[in-house]
């Protein structure tokens, strides 16, 4: 099983639009998806409730120490992937999501208070030694300052691909209980979110075949 976290103390960043569109693109091929609410505003429990559809299954958790045992649960029972949205703070249930995650992912708006935002995040996923990723979120679909805010995340880190622009879809499939690609899966935004989940799922086998690598030069 595969832990992503969402994770950046900045408040209005995209954690839980990205953490509920990423689970239900993942779930597109019949990949058994489990989204985990680290987080009191409740956001993916209520887009859970307006929901028809059973899956992705919600796990809300609010205890720091259960996060180990939820996700033993999680594997043993076949979930392929965990997804984990977390509050906008560095508090202990977000440090040990980081510290469980195979990637995190470190949303930020193209904003120099978004990026500095980020920072006490980063140290923290670096001092735990986790992979990361940025995702430039609600970019401008017209012109705009991409570029300065890309090569200061570049700078800092890897950045995702592609850019997640500023899109009505991802609000109206939040407040619909849908995931962006289900919402108007023909839609800039859909493309966007599967080219996404594209980007990361090859990170993370990527990442799992380096560790493979690595565990046979240990053995050999
Ligand atoms: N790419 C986007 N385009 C348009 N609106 C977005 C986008 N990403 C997030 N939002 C909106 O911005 C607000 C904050 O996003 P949210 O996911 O709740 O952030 P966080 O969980 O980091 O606090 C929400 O109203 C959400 O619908
Ligand atoms: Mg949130």
């Amino acid at each position: 099983m595969y832990v992503l976290a969402l994770v950046t103390q900045k408040g209005g960043s995209g954690k839980s639009t990205l953490a509920a569109g990423l689970a239900v693109a993942a779930m597109a091929h019949g990949e058994r998806v489990a989204l985990v609410e680290a987080d009191a505003q409740g956001t993916i429990s209520k887009w859970k409730e307006r929901r028809e559809n059973p899956y992705p299954r919600v796990e809300c958790i609010d205890d720091p120490a259960e996060i180990e045992s939820m996700i033993s649960r999680l594997r043993a029972e076949g979930i392929w992937l965990t997804i984990i949205d977390t509050a906008a703070t560095t508090n202990n249930l977000a440090m040990n999501a980081i510290g469980r995650a195979d990637l995190c992912l470190i949303p930020a708006r193209p904003s120099p208070a978004d990026i500095e935002a980020a920072i006490p995040t980063l140290i923290a996923i670096r001092r735990l030694n986790r992979r990361f990723a940025f995702i430039l979120n609600q970019t401008p679909t017209r012109g705009g300052r991409l570029s300065e805010a890309a090569t200061s995340l570049n700078s800092l880190g890897v950045l995702a691909l592609p850019f997640v622009g500023q899109r009505n879809d991802h609000q109206d499939a939040l407040g619909a209980g849908l995931g962006v690609t289900e919402f108007s899966p023909q839609g800039k935004a859909s493309e966007e979110m599967v080219a996404l989940w594209g980007w990361i799922s090859e990170h993370l086998l990527a990442d799992s075949r380096d560790y493979g690598q690595a565990a046979l030069k240990t053995a050999s």
